[in-house]
């Protein structure tokens, strides 16, 4: 048996009387990409707050390659290699493709900014490291004709690729997707499915993605957990999940909560 590139065990978190995760546990093994999914509210971005270091949780441990993360900061996390996309994009607007990859590498900037005056041989060979690696990722997310444009006049499914090149540029272990065709067309969205899946299998890079797209979900994910109220209520493979009454019972519990 192989090890689990991240372990997620028995996380409680909670808001002023708002318990957002009551005991999640799940693994997430090399190569794999492991969904999540649940109702509103549910708990999926609050997972990764606290993989990625936002949130504290008050019980529980997650580890990643062997690394315990709970008490380390986001950038320490993101430095051990773990990358994120957000449910809202979060890119700089007036920035270009080009800047905004750019500036997802600057953890590895070995030197950090003051250092890099005294030592420009350095800095100029790492810039022009950090530009390679950043040319590369907009070859392989097809953004080549967007790269000079300012990010903020970019259609949104391609905004939503620009995200997912700004966590690729960190060149994560793991790669962490919240909601990665929220808001997207029919277009946009097999297009975003085909990098996700190009991402695994050419990259081999483990992938965590929150999404409400059932249907995606269905045809990319190796495994997929069910959260509802905050509690995983089944994690297998796609038709087990699929098959599950109480996965049944709480999505068509949600459609009457939202209804309601
Ligand atoms: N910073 C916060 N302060 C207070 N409550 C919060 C905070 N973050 C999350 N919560 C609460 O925790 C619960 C889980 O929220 P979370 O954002 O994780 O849900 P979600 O499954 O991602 O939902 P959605 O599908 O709408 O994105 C909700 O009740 C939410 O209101
Ligand atoms: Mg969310």
């Amino acid at each position: 048996m192989t090890e689990p590139v991240l372990s997620f065990d028995d996380v409680r978190l909670s808001f002023a009387g708002v318990t957002a995760l009551d005991g999640v546990s799940f693994t997430v093994n090399p190569g794999e990409l492991f969904a999540v999914i649940g109702p509103n509210g549910a708990g999926k971005t609050s997972i990764f707050n606290v993989l990625s270091g936002v949130y504290r949780p008050e019980r529980g441990s997650v580890r990643f390659e062997g690394t315990e993360l709970i008490g380390r900061r986001p950038h320490a996390i993101a430095r051990l290699g773990i990358g994120r996309t957000f449910q809202n994009i979060e890119l700089f607007a007036n920035l270009t493709v080009l800047d905004n990859l750019m500036l997802g590498r600057h953890h590895h900037h070995p030197y950090g900014v003051l250092a890099a005056f005294g030592w420009l041989g350095k800095a100029r060979r790492s810039e022009l490291a950090n530009r390679l690696a950043v040319e590369e990722i907009i070859d392989f997310l097809e953004l080549a004709q967007w790269r000079r444009f300012p990010v903020g006049l970019l259609p949104y499914g391609v905004q939503k690729r620009v995200e997912l090149g700004r966590a690729l540029a960190g060149e994560p272990k793991l790669l962490l997707l919240d909601e990665p065709v929220a808001g997207m067309n029919l277009e946009e969205t097999e297009d975003m499915a085909r990098f996700v899946l190009d991402i695994r299998d050419e990259l081999g890079l483990p992938i965590v993605m929150v999404e409400h797209d059932m249907g995606l979900v269905m045809d990319l994910a190796d495994r997929i957990m069910v959260v509802d109220f905050g509690r995983p209520i089944r994690t297998g493979t796609p038709p087990e999940v699929a098959a599950d009454p109480e996965v049944i019972r709480a999505y068509l519990g949600a459609e009457h909560r939202e209804a309601g």
